[in-house]
């Protein structure tokens, strides 16, 4: 299994500028196709509904992006009844040819690559080369699920039997039926992928409803999936209110499992309603209010490297986002300076530009939400050392913002923000820094920059998270590859405790059979 590492590799080979014309000429091509009609995928049907949702595009709300159908209960409950007819067989599908499909569509994916990673720039607002990225993620999903299956021979096998001769017995994982799908606006390709390939790829079949902020690249996965073999009703696709279809799925009991990326907030309630109706499985990745320690024994340019990507990478709008920074107090102006500095560069503007690092927030709650958190830190009593602005209100263009001094009691510290707002603050101590850092009820993902190996194993022992980090200059919390950060979180930040994209996670998505047979 090898990583895509597709902006990287044009690098490599000093083909930079063929990579920006290729990414311009997607642009283009998407910018000459929007606008266009999509529907429900429900097996083999496409199916239009009278009331629709209204796509713009990230960079320019009078353009529309698409127009998505809006699924009521009808809707859904066809989409139950496709699923479950598919499971008939699909259950007992050849894992071989699953890790064939899987490995067809990420063929087919990498041949579109470039249209894809425009279309996620188009809806969500992401930066060419976090856009690519992924892509490149989502690729690696298909392909490392596939690994997995043939690592693990499909996830059947023969147990030891030393008590009877006649004796033989197998461990056999099977999945439980229909899984119902939840993706959030950050990652639509690749954590909608993630969760739909957990369900289908281990023999169940899935009902996919994406953000409505960003519906096209669920689709667009789909209809890969399909078109690389997947069987018509394994995955179908319903967009719509989340009151009107993940309500009543939730209630039903056909749905034999839920997965769901998002916030926690929304997560717990979901998880409730879900489990209220029956017993069965959850697969949930939710928030995170990610620490990074900075010690004295920090190389400097390296952590305001790492946190500033890790930071204000897709203006914090990432589950993974450096979010509270803890910096030992000899280095602590020293490191604030220098970040200042490096965020001023920042390039904030249209997002298909190759020059642009940041492009807009998801949508107005997101820049309503940062006015109020910036205006929240200064009553408080924080400094706002960087940004604090709107830059353009109906753009949605925010300046990153560092903010420092402000009291360790204030809510900011607790809560996932979401936007490209950041708390310092000095710490005596590295253990003073992992206590602080573990005093809240998220545990998702850590960083420490440090150049001493023990107190990089006292983090690593002692932080509570699913994803740590040591020394990361590409994003000191972010940018988790499948088969290499496997990516999931402890405590209120996950549900499972086994990571996407590491090699425990398609066990969440099965149940396993002890066969035992006699002679
Ligand atoms: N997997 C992403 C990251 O690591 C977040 O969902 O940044």
């Amino acid at each position: 299994f090898v990583n895509e590492r597709t902006y990287q590799k044009y690098l490599e080979e000093g083909r930079e500028e063929e990579f920006h014309k290729e990414f311009d000429k997607a642009v283009n091509e998407l910018s000459s196709g929007i606008g266009k009609e999509y529907p429900l995928i429900i097996g083999k049907r496409e199916i239009r509904t009278n009331e629709k949702i209204i796509v713009t595009v990230s960079f320019n709300s009078d353009l529309r992006l698409g127009i998505f159908q809006k699924a009521t209960e009808n809707e859904l409950n066809e989409a139950i009844e496709t699923a479950e007819n598919a499971y008939k067989e699909w259950q007992y599908s050849d894992w071989k040819d699953r890790v064939e499909i899987a490995m067809r569509a990420a063929e087919l994916m990498a041949r579109h690559k470039f249209a894809l990673a425009a279309t996620i720039t188009f809806e969500n607002g992401k930066n060419r080369y976090e856009a690519m990225a992924e892509v490149d993620e989502t690729i690696d999903y298909l392909r490392y699920y596939a690994y997995l299956l043939e690592e693990n021979r499909g996830y059947i096998r023969e147990m030891e039997s030393r008590i009877y001769k006649n004796e033989k017995g197998y461990s056999v994982m099977r999945p439980y039926g229909t899984w119902f799908v939840v993706s959030p606006f950050n990652f639509p390709l690749a954590i909608t992928a993630t969760m739909t390939l957990g369900s289908v790829l281990t023999g169940n079949t899935a009902i996919v409803k994406p953000s409505s902020d960003t519906p096209l690249s669920a689709y667009n996965l789909i209809q890969i999936l399909r078109r690389a073999g997947l069987p018509d009703g394994v995955v179908n696709y319903l967009t719509g209110k989340g009151s009107e279809i993940v309500t009543p799925a939730l209630k039903s009991k056909r749905i034999a499992g839920l997965a769901f990326t998002g916030s926690k907030d929304v997560g717990h309630k979901l998880a409730k309603d879900f489990l209220d109706v029956d017993t069965r499985p959850i697969v949930m990745e939710l928030g995170g209010k990610n620490a990074v320690i900075v010690t004295d024994k920090a190389n400097i340019d390296k952590a305001v490297e790492g946190v500033f990507r890790g930071a204000f990478g897709f203006g914090g709008q990432k589950c993974s986002a450096s979010s509270r920074i803890y910096v030992e107090t000899n280095v602590y102006d020293t490191f604030l300076n220098k970040l200042v500095n490096r965020t001023k560069e920042a390039i904030i503007g249209d997002p298909t530009k190759k020059e642009t690092f940041l492009g807009p927030l998801i949508n107005s709650d997101a820049v309503s939400k940062y006015v109020k958190f910036v205006e929240e830190a200064k009553k408080g009593g924080g400094e706002i050392l960087y940004g604090g602005e709107v830059i353009d209100v109906k753009r949605r263009l925010v300046k990153p913002t560092i903010v420092s001094n402000l009291p360790l009691s204030h809510w900011l510290w607790k809560t996932e923000l979401f936007v490209p707002i950041i708390l310092v603050t000095k710490i005596g101590s590295l253990e003073e820094g992992v206590k602080l850092a573990n005093d809240v009820e998220y545990g998702l993902t850590a960083g420490i920059f440090s150049e001493d190996q023990k107190e990089i194993e006292y983090f690593f022992n002692k932080i509570e998270a699913g994803v740590v980090y040591a020394n990361r200059m590409v994003g000191a919390t972010t940018g988790a590859m499948p088969g290499v950060q496997p990516f999931g979180g402890w405590k209120h930040s996950g549900w499972t405790g086994k990571n996407a994209g590491g090699p425990y996670y398609l066990l969440s998505f099965m149940r396993e059979q002890a066969r035992t047979m006699y002679t």
